[in-house]
């Protein structure tokens, strides 16, 4: 497969994905409530110095992360701005404000396109995240993060793991296409150093890394997850 035929099947994959309205109504899974944590804690603390913080989710599906966040810390909605972003556009009822409520409006913009080419000025994004969504894509992507964070900004990352491997034969064939693609050209990280030194690569400075693992109905699963700052240039 080529690259160009990789990316239309990506799209053309969660396209149909998305159509099914479970898979927008899916309950939060382990990994998403953990980075909801973790997010709600650094949009706070980015909060202290700022009066408005930018969160940008870049993959992000409907946006079940910001979904998940705000169902268990809905006072984020008071300054935050939640940009969604994700080569597919969704309808107003199926992105997450339609699932949350909170006592104030909710800013949110989605924006339709590639990650690898966001439609957002230098350094403008406080918090930035992707769940599951930007090691689907080349490495050339962290050349986007690092442009869009903020001098101060926090990048929070969900990889998938070599776990996943082992799932591909119970996958569907659409699926397994796309993890044979992602396998043949390394796209997924074998272990936290090389997550460490790619992210350097992209003057990237990866401040926490390491494995999360449970046991869920699909049976023992993992993920990579990674916090980020830019790098000092001395
Ligand atoms: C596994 S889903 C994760 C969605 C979301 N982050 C979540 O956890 O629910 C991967 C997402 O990446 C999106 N995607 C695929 N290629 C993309 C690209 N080039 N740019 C932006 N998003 C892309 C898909 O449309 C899909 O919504």
């Amino acid at each position: 497969m080529q690259e160009t035929e990789y990316t239309r099947l990506l799209q053309e994959v969660y396209t149909d994905y998305w159509q099914n309205p479970e898979h927008i109504e899916e309950s939060p899974r382990i990994a998403g409530r953990r980075m909801a944590q973790v997010l709600a804690q650094t949009i706070q603390i980015a909060h202290e110095t700022k009066m408005e913080v930018t969160a940008l989710d870049l993959c992000s599906g409907p946006g079940t992360l910001f979904r998940n966040l705000l169902t268990t810390y809905p006072s984020r909605a008071r300054y935050t701005h939640f940009i969604t972003q994700d080569i597919i556009s969704f309808s107003q009822e199926q992105q997450f404000t339609a699932r949350v409520s909170t006592d104030v409006p909710i800013r949110h913009t989605h924006l339709t396109g590639s990650a690898l080419q966001v439609s957002l000025p230098d350094g403008s994004v406080d918090v930035l995240t992707s769940h599951f969504g930007i090691d689907f894509l080349e490495r050339d992507v962290f050349l986007e993060v690092r442009r869009l964070l903020a001098p101060d900004g926090v990048g929070l990352f969900h990889f998938h793991h070599p776990v996943i491997y082992n799932q591909i034969s119970e996958s569907k064939p659409e699926h397994e296409a796309l993890y044979r693609y992602m396998e043949e050209t390394n796209r997924i990280f074998r272990n936290e150093q090389e997550i460490e030194e790619t992210l350097t690569r992209y003057r990237l400075l990866s401040t926490d890394v390491f494995e999360w693992s449970a046991t869920t109905w699909e049976g023992e699963v993992a993920w990579w997850f990674t916090r980020v700052r830019q790098s000092i240039e001395l």
